[in-house]
């Protein structure tokens, strides 16, 4: 089918009760669902936005003007919601299935716990023992310019590597860490990470994983890795490097500009991502997030 960048078209490929209008994000992934309201959302509907959610690896929703029960709502046709109990600093106090990604300072003033999360590549939930199957993210108050959020395409990524690669890296387990990389330089930095440590022992995750539901197989790395198990940090690191190098050269990510009252859903098995930190710091970014449950996967170290 030929359609422009920016033309919406709909999904005739499949004879459907209602078909979906899309639109493409990048090359690599990514799409935008034109026609839904999310919170008017049918099973047979479902069926429809899941089956391109997999297509595509992350979903975009514009125009969302939600509650957050209707946020919580939409999530759960996704699966399971985590209550966040490996991040119990960011998590809503009143609705612990939304996680706040936000730089508003808390009522007594002092700086947000989660100004930084996810400044660094990464897949939701890697370092517990139940990676997420999936977020979604809204944006609520977006600064005038930047705070873009890029999304790599990880199966992609890995059919994309040489045979000989594949098989050296087949059985390999990467050691994934709690922990953003850049954290507050002042007490509130340095006990939350602590915390975050306590909580969530390092986890090894295979780098090659198979996707559940498409059976593809995809990277699963990115920058909380710093090591492989059995290997030491020295001998990991080059290939490490290398890998997360590869799986997010521009022809395999999308980059996303924010509105506010967007919506994303991105499928974690088979995508990462990476908060940018190109926004003026004293413009508010505030944005909630809830999280589907995966299966388990990995071993405590
Ligand atoms: C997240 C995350 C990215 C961003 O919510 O999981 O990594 O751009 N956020 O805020
Ligand atoms: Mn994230």
């Amino acid at each position: 089918m030929n359609v422009g960048p920016n033309a919406c078209y709909l999904d005739q490929q499949r004879e459907v009760p209602m078909a979906l209008e899309l639109r493409k994000l990048s090359h690599a992934l990514g799409a935008e669902v034109c026609n839904v309201d999310v919170s008017k959302v049918s099973e047979a509907l479902f069926g429809e936005i899941y089956h391109a959610f997999l297509q595509h690896g992350i979903l975009l929703f514009r125009d969302q003007n939600i509650t957050r029960e209707q946020h919580i709502e939409f999530s759960r046709h996704f699966g399971e919601l985590d209550r966040h109990d490996a991040l119990p600093r960011d998590r809503h106090p009143e609705h612990p299935e939304i996680l706040l990604v936000t730089n508003e300072p808390k009522l007594d003033g002092s700086p947000s716990d989660s100004r930084y999360t996810g400044r660094q590549w990464h897949s939701d939930m890697s370092f517990t023992p139940v990676p997420s199957l999936g977020s979604l993210l809204r944006g609520i108050t977006m600064p005038e310019v930047g705070g873009d959020t890029v999304f790599a395409n990880m199966t992609l990524a890995y059919e994309t590597l040489s045979d000989g690669m594949k098989a050296l890296i087949a059985d390999l387990h990467g050691i994934h860490l709690s922990g953003t990389r850049k954290i507050a330089n002042d007490d509130s930095g340095v006990t939350r990470a602590t915390e975050q440590k306590r909580l969530n022992p390092p986890i090894a995750q295979p780098v090659v994983r198979v996707h559940p539901e498409t059976g593809r197989k995809a990277l699963y790395l990115g920058d909380k890795v710093k090591r492989f198990d059995r290997l030491t940090e020295e001998e990991s690191k080059p290939l490490i490097k290398y890998l997360n190098e590869h799986a997010t050269r521009f022809e395999f990510i999308y980059r996303h500009h924010w509105r506010a009252n967007d919506i994303i859903a991105w499928d974690n098995r088979c995508t990462m991502h990476l908060a940018l930190g190109d926004f003026d710091e004293t413009q508010r970014r505030h944005m909630e997030r809830t999280t589907v449950l995966g299966t388990p996967s990995g071993y405590v170290v």
